[in-house]
């Protein structure tokens, strides 16, 4: 099959490699288009390696057509529109996915945007919901709110029913966008303090961030009492001189995780939350996917271009014919 092959400080190309083989409880997905994530550029970097048996091609999630199913595969068949989180493998003609990764395709929406939805969905569901229990009427803090993952936050805490929506971008542009998706404040973090904007909404209940480093503290101040704050990233830098009085004194809750090194079973335990608390959401379109931009599969080399320069809104995905 065709992939799209890794060489060392080259750009990215197309090469051949052998189709992959289907375990008993795995799915063969002939890929008609496949997101990108931020963890593709640090994968590819060498930064982050795929888990113990995951495929060691780029791409963490397509969307496609069934082409063949494993042996103990009852909930899928051949010939179904799927969109799936794979431990690895996505820019290629055929990627193979764990059946409690599958997701299925609303009628009507296309596979470049079914491939927008699985990363960001699972990640968002597992973190701001699982771990940090945003309850309706709560005020939550995304970070980066029109990035692949925070597009999908605003709208899942407003369809959650969250209180205060409140999220930072790094342009008056893309905080307009965080505005029409369904945040109450949008934070420009060039020009405004976040802190100071979140405080006097009142403090965050739950905060949601890919920056770490000079944020650790900053969102610690933010937080209101019985605070959660998750990180799924630290962009900025794992490390940071915090004063943790406050977090005694408010009771914070401090956590971080993530998605591609959990177990299969856990996996589709979130896809099976997302599914019943949010697909109608999705078929409706009252949730939506962001799509940025397409590129064909042959030209990965510019559309990690596009993320690695950080104009985009959203998701970028590599499509097929
Ligand atoms: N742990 C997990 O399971 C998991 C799963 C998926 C993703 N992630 C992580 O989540 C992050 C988002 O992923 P993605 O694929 O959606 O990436 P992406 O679309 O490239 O988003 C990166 C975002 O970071 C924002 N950002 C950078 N510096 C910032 C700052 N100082 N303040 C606020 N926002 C800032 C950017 O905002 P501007 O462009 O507006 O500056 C951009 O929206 C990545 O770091 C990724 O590795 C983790």
């Amino acid at each position: 099959m065709q992939v799209i092959l890794v060489n060392a400080d080259s750009p990215l190309v197309l090469g051949q490699m052998p189709d992959p083989t289907v375990g008993d409880n795995d799915v063969l997905i002939d890929v008609k288009a496949a997101g990108l994530n931020r963890a593709d550029l640090m994968q590819r970097a060498g930064l982050y390696p795929p888990p113990p048996g995951a495929s060691e091609i780029l791409g963490l999630e397509v969307a496609g057509i069934v082409s063949a199913i494993g042996s103990a595969v009852t909930e899928w068949s051949v010939g179904d529109r799927v969109c799936a989180l794979l431990g690895g493998g996505g820019y290629a003609e055929l990627a193979v996915a764990d059946a409690g990764s599958v997701f299925a395709v609303p009628g009507g929406m296309d596979f470049a945007h079914a491939a927008c939805l699985p990363e960001a969905m699972m990640t968002v569901w597992a973190n701001v919901f699982m771990r940090s229990a945003l309850q309706p009427g709560e005020t939550v803090l995304i970070h980066g709110g029109t990035s692949g993952i925070g597009v999908m936050a605003i709208q899942m805490a407003r369809q959650a029913g969250a209180g205060t929506i409140l999220t930072t971008a790094g342009s008056d542009e893309k905080a307009s966008v965080c505005a029409d998706l369904g945040a109450d404040h949008a934070i420009n973090y060039r020009t405004q303090d976040f802190v100071e904007v979140v405080q006097g909404a009142g403090g965050a209940d739950v905060i949601l961030d890919i920056v770490g480093g000079s944020y650790i503290q900053r969102n610690i101040d933010a937080a209101n009492l019985n605070g959660r704050i998750c990180n799924i990233a630290y962009q900025d830098s794992f490390e940071a001189t915090v004063n943790f009085g406050p977090v005694l004194m408010k009771r914070l809750v401090l956590t971080a995780t993530t998605l591609r090194a959990r177990p299969n079973d856990q996996k589709r335990a979130i896809r099976d939350d997302v599914t019943s608390q949010f697909w109608e959401a999705v078929t409706s379109g009252a949730v939506r996917p962001v799509l940025d931009s397409t590129f064909p599969l042959a030209e990965a080399e510019a559309a990690h271009a596009r993320l690695d320069t950080g104009g985009h809104i959203g998701k970028i995905v590599l499509t097929r014919d």
